[in-house]
């Protein structure tokens, strides 16, 4: 989840919408965004060892707005992913409407490692203290959690049912609090949630090929102009270190690419403009992070089929993200692009060092392009590439297998309540869960739909793809409500 101050959503780049006013589109209601409190919450540092220093706590940031919140109402927890949980506060903006609407209490956990929750402060990013950055203990940290927010809220700790909300990461966790915590969520609302993706589960070619195919939707000559552009990179590059002085001129990077290394990594820093691009293709601009225009696809596709030749068209689409600001006078690479465990590259925010450890360990984000299926250079991210940056980087060697095991692989069936939302136009979409499980486990499409759009505040300008999706989400999460206070009014009496 790119940077200026962006968390991603993968590994950098999120974006986040200005949400401090929203208009709800089926109603005329408009709602305010609420105001929260920020906490801090003792966490113990490792919930799984009770002999080591696992004995010691750390503060867990946590936003809490009772604002809509009647007693005896619902608690909407957001599983905080890679980044600052006040970032997400600000992006998430349908949770605030749906907490309105069932008057429930809203709250933000921070994960570990990220934002102001750190476990051992300033060094908490080294080598020496990232064993305690897990899947695992993540969510034994909203898990304990939870157990206190529902005895400090509901006399009854029985009577008030949680419903966890993520997005992207959030959403892969929010999956696996249901699946591990069924005792404490009532349900998941996991939107764009990569879970298989996660797990090592799907083919490694998809996430690049898709990003293709949201340029060759929109008209299929960009597709083929990127191409060219990388073509006549490539035969550039084969003269050698007069051709690499050439390329670094015209795509106006600050310092001359030295070697093929280099080459390579530029390479990938243009593959997550488009790849950003066509994640973030929402009806409507976005100003909170990089300003993108509304569809950022079309828009830069029209920009790169006016260039006069190919290594202009790439940099039509680069600019788009890269100088958001329009005030770079070349583009510095490596403040942009850092290589890491994620093909997609982190930032240089704090918080991306993380998810490389993450992505070193248990997260796997293996996509590799071909300049077959996909429009970029042929380049194969394997499980030995990841490895060794892996062992380099933190003396780690990823566990590939791991997280299919721990969190029930593809066979989700003997769980319930889950909604799996994706947008047709997100990248990351194959990486979920497309299908419906059981009736209670649902795969919802939006079709026009980008990266985690449902969890974002409504617009005016929304596809009525997404406006119905957030309708049904509504109602099944009202039904969730339902069946957990029924349920647990009847064992009551019993
Ligand atoms: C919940 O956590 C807060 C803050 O750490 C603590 O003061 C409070 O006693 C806890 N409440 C319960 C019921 O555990
Ligand atoms: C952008 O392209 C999509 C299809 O990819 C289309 O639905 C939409 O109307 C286009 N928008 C603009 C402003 O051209
Ligand atoms: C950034 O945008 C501005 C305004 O369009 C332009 O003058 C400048 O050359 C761009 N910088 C780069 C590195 O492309
Ligand atoms: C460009 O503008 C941004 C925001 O307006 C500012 O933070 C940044 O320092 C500027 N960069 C340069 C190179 O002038
Ligand atoms: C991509 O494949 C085309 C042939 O389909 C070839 O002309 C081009 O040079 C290749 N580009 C790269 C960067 O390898
Ligand atoms: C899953 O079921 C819901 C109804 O419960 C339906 O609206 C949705 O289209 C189904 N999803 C898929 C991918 O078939
Ligand atoms: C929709 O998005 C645009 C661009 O971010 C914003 O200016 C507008 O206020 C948003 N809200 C509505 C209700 O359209």
């Amino acid at each position: 989840m790119a940077t200026v101050d962006v968390v991603t959503v993968r590994r950098s780049v999120v974006y986040f919408a200005v949400t401090l006013l929203f208009v709800t589109v089926s109603c005329v209601s408009v709602t305010r965004d609420p105001p929260y409190e920020t906490r801090y919450f003792h966490q113990y540092l490792d919930h799984f060892n009770f002999a080591s220093r696992g004995a010691g706590t750390f503060k867990e940031r946590v936003l809490v707005s009772d604002a809509f919140w009647r007693s005896g109402g619902p608690i909407f927890f957001y599983t905080g992913n890679e980044g600052p949980i006040t970032r997400l506060w600000n992006e998430i903006g349908f949770m605030k409407d749906l907490a309105e609407q069932f008057e429930a209490l809203i709250v933000f956990a921070e994960h570990r490692y990220y934002g102001e929750s750190l476990p051992f402060g300033e060094n908490t990013i080294s080598q020496e203290n990232m064993g305690l950055l897990t899947v695992e203990q993540a969510l034994a940290d909203y898990a304990v959690l939870i157990t206190n927010l529902t005895v400090s809220y509901c006399q009854d700790p029985d009577v008030c049912p949680v419903i966890a909300f993520g997005g992207s990461y959030g959403g892969v966790l929010s999956t696996f609090l249901r699946l591990k915590y069924p005792n404490l969520v009532a349900g998941a609302l996991a939107s764009s949630a990569n879970v298989y993706m996660s797990a090592g589960l799907t083919p490694g070619n998809q996430l690049f090929q898709d990003v293709t195919e949201d340029f060759r939707r929109y008209n299929p000559r960009c597709p083929d102009r990127v191409r060219e552009g990388f073509a006549e990179m490539e035969r550039l590059a084969g003269q050698g270190e007069q051709g690499l002085h050439e390329i670094s001129t015209r795509m106006k990077l600050c310092s001359s690419l030295q070697d093929h290394a280099d080459l390579v990594n530029m390479y990938r820093w243009v593959r997550e403009a488009f790849t950003v691009l066509a994640m973030e293709d929402l009806p409507y601009a976005i100003s909170n992070g990089p300003f993108l225009p509304a569809y950022p696809v079309n828009a830069s596709c029209n920009l790169l089929l006016k260039a006069t030749d190919g290594i202009e068209e790439i940099l039509q689409a680069v600019g788009m993200l890269y100088n958001f600001t329009s005030n770079l006078s070349c583009f510095d690479l490596h403040e942009d692009f850092v290589p890491c465990a994620d093909p997609t590259g982190c930032s240089l925010m704090p918080g991306a060092k993380a998810w490389d450890y993450q992505t070193c360990t248990e997260i796997s984000l293996l996509e590799s392009t071909d300049n077959v299926t996909d429009m970029f250079p042929p380049d194969a991210f394997t499980e030995e590439t990841r490895a060794a940056h892996c062992r380099e980087r933190w003396g780690v060697t990823p566990r590939p297998g791991w997280l299919a095991t721990q969190f029930w692989g593809k066979d989700l069936k003997a769980s319930s309540n889950i909604i799996f939302s994706n947008g047709d136009l997100d990248p990351w979409r194959r990486g979920g869960v497309l299908q419906n499980v059981s009736s209670s486990i649902v795969a919802l499409e939006i079709q026009g739909g980008a990266h985690i759009m449902d969890l974002r505040a409504p617009n005016a300008t929304d596809p009525l793809s997404v406006i119905r999706v957030r309708q049904q989400e509504a109602h099944l999460i009202g039904q969730w409500i339902s069946e957990a206070t029924n349920q647990k009014e009847a064992s009551g009496n019993g």
